[in-house]
């Protein structure tokens, strides 16, 4: 067996104890590794025993390792925790030269983390038959980078399973990422159209309980799609979802809108103010333009006046200074010029702007969707006119969209089918957060049945009540109510079903945690 980046010898000390369970006199002739930090080298006595014999053990990087005349020409397993180091944080050179040699994963280009590499490059070590198992970031199943490693491995392998870690094992290396166990077997029995199987465990003790169930085959995981929100619908959650997808009302968010990141000021803290920050800083609020920078200043179906004074009442931040706004203001001029002007030089995005302390570019939206949050997405209607930071989306609804018809929008993503979809698109992160990037906003399906407007009058002022009144899942069951009775189906059952299956996704978004000693 190979572990190519062996560091603690935590996982041959594992083979090792396998291999002796199996019946084998002399683990340490089986075991092979590598690892770029020579203190990794200091643990392999303490596995093997002193004197150890480090002939199979490289010191080097794994990734440049080429028919390695150290190892055999292939291995039956590989078992491995490889670093996770971002792409944008690997060598330049490294990458161009990595993102050149594909390895046997095509197309994982240059934009990679670590990890997809040394699987990719894992690969051409392993025997036809042989099986792997790597400890992997929740990167494995969302990032666009990992697709074509996916991919590969389903169609590659006779059988292979991502499990979905809810515990946080990581948390003392200071990690608080969701962590991924992907177990694949038969190496080489190719199968186009083949899907990896996703499963669940709650902790580490559950995981070991899993592993051994999957091998014999008693337990299977889900094949749906490699989605851990899948793992929270069954069977007729599936039907009655794909049953609203194909009716003809359905639609995306993307083919009514474009949605677009927020405006990046560079320095938020210099750039966007409080009531009280302006005056401290010899501004009047006449002088800012009001900006949407956090989501929660947000209250209902839309983003009225009224809201934005709540919140900066409330002492948050909302009033944006910019140069071109007011080009002849004394106090505008007065307040730029107190920035530090050698750390004005080393800001990227200030370089990229044509003048340094002009942020908005104007781009007013006609709603706004938040990019990160735990309770699913809302589309609010910007009726204040105003921009929103990076925080926030930008939503532009293409041309032919009516007022209604956007108004409508705005309520169809409150229902539980559109919510659902919004979990399957969107991607998960450390403590439990679903994130939207704008592509992946323009995938969440929508219902946008006809409506008599003095139908949507009454159902917008409704239920933009219901949510101002904190009343997030009444303002649920009355979308429902609205969009899927106009779709023609039974709404009680339907809406009882999606957000039973919402509830659970939301719970497994979040992390199981053990306190830490
Ligand atoms: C998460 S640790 C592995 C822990 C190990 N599985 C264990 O059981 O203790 C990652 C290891 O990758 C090593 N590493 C980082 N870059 C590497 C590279 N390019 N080639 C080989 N090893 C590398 C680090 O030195 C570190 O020991």
């Amino acid at each position: 067996m190979l572990e190519p980046s062996f560091g603690g010898c935590g996982f041959l000390e594992a083979a090792r104890d396998a291999l002796i369970a199996l019946g084998c006199a002399m683990p340490s002739e089986s075991i092979y590794g590598c690892d770029i930090d020579p203190i990794a080298f200091d643990h392999l006595a303490e596995v093997f025993g002193s004197p150890v014999d480090t002939s199979g053990f490289v010191l080097g990087d794994f990734l440049d390792r080429q028919n390695e005349a150290q190892w055999p020409a292939k291995f039956s397993a590989i078992l491995a925790n490889p670093p996770y180091i971002p792409h944008h944080k690997i060598d330049r050179g490294k990458l161009k030269k990595l993102a050149a040699e594909p390895g046997v994963v095509s197309d994982i280009g240059g934009r990679s983390s670590l990890w997809a590499y040394f699987i990719s490059h894992s690969l051409s070590y392993l025997a036809l038959g042989g099986r792997m198992a790597w400890v992997l970031p929740g990167a494995f199943l969302q990032a666009d980078y990992a697709a074509p490693i996916r991919l590969h491995i389903a169609e590659h392998f006779r059988r292979s399973l991502a499990i979905v870690i809810r515990e946080r094992i990581f948390l003392t290396e200071g990690t608080d990422e969701e962590t991924v166990v992907l177990l694949a077997d038969g190496y080489g029995d190719k199968e186009v159209g083949r899907k990896s199987e996703l499963g669940e465990a709650r902790t580490v003790d559950d995981l070991a309980a899993l592993i051994p169930q999957w091998d014999g085959g008693e337990w299977r995981g889900i094949t749906t799609a490699i989605c851990p929100a899948m793992l929270s619908m069954d069977e007729l959650a599936i039907t009655s979802f794909d049953a609203l997808k194909a009716k003809p009302v359905a639609t995306t968010l993307g083919a009514v809108a474009r949605v677009q990141i927020g405006i990046v000021t560079g320095d938020n803290d210099f750039f966007i103010l409080s009531q009280e920050g302006a005056r401290a800083a010899g501004l009047e609020e006449a002088d800012c333009t009001p900006v949407l920078a956090k989501f929660r200043a947000t209250k209902g179906l839309s983003f009225k006046r009224a809201d934005m004074a709540e919140y900066l009442e409330g002492g948050g931040r909302a009033l944006l200074i910019d140069s071109s706004c007011s080009p002849d203001n004394q106090r505008v001029r007065d307040y730029l010029a107190s920035f530090d002007v050698e750390r004005r030089a080393k800001i990227s995005t200030f370089k990229k702007r044509t003048i340094w302390s002009a942020p908005n570019d104007g781009n007013c939206p006609h709603a706004f969707l938040p990019v990160m949050h735990h309770e699913g997405p809302r589309l609010v209607l910007n009726d204040l006119n105003c921009v929103s930071t990076n925080t926030v989306h930008r939503v532009f609804f293409h041309a032919d969209v009516t007022e209604n018809i956007q108004r409508l929008a705005s309520i169809s993503m409150l229902t539980s089918f559109s919510q659902i979809s919004a979990e399957l698109v969107g991607r998960r992160y450390g403590s439990g957060v679903l994130k939207h990037e704008p592509r992946d906003a323009e995938r969440i399906d929508l219902l946008l049945p006809k409506m008599k407007p003095e139908m949507l009058d009454q159902a917008v002022t409704a239920i933009d009540k219901a949510l101002r009144e904190g009343g997030q899942a009444e303002a649920m069951k009355l979308a429902d109510k609205l969009i899927f009775t106009a779709c023609g189906i039974a709404v009680g059952r339907t809406s009882k079903l999606f957000r039973d299956a919402l509830q659970s996704m939301r719970l497994r978004r979040r992390p199981e945690r053990r306190k830490l000693p």
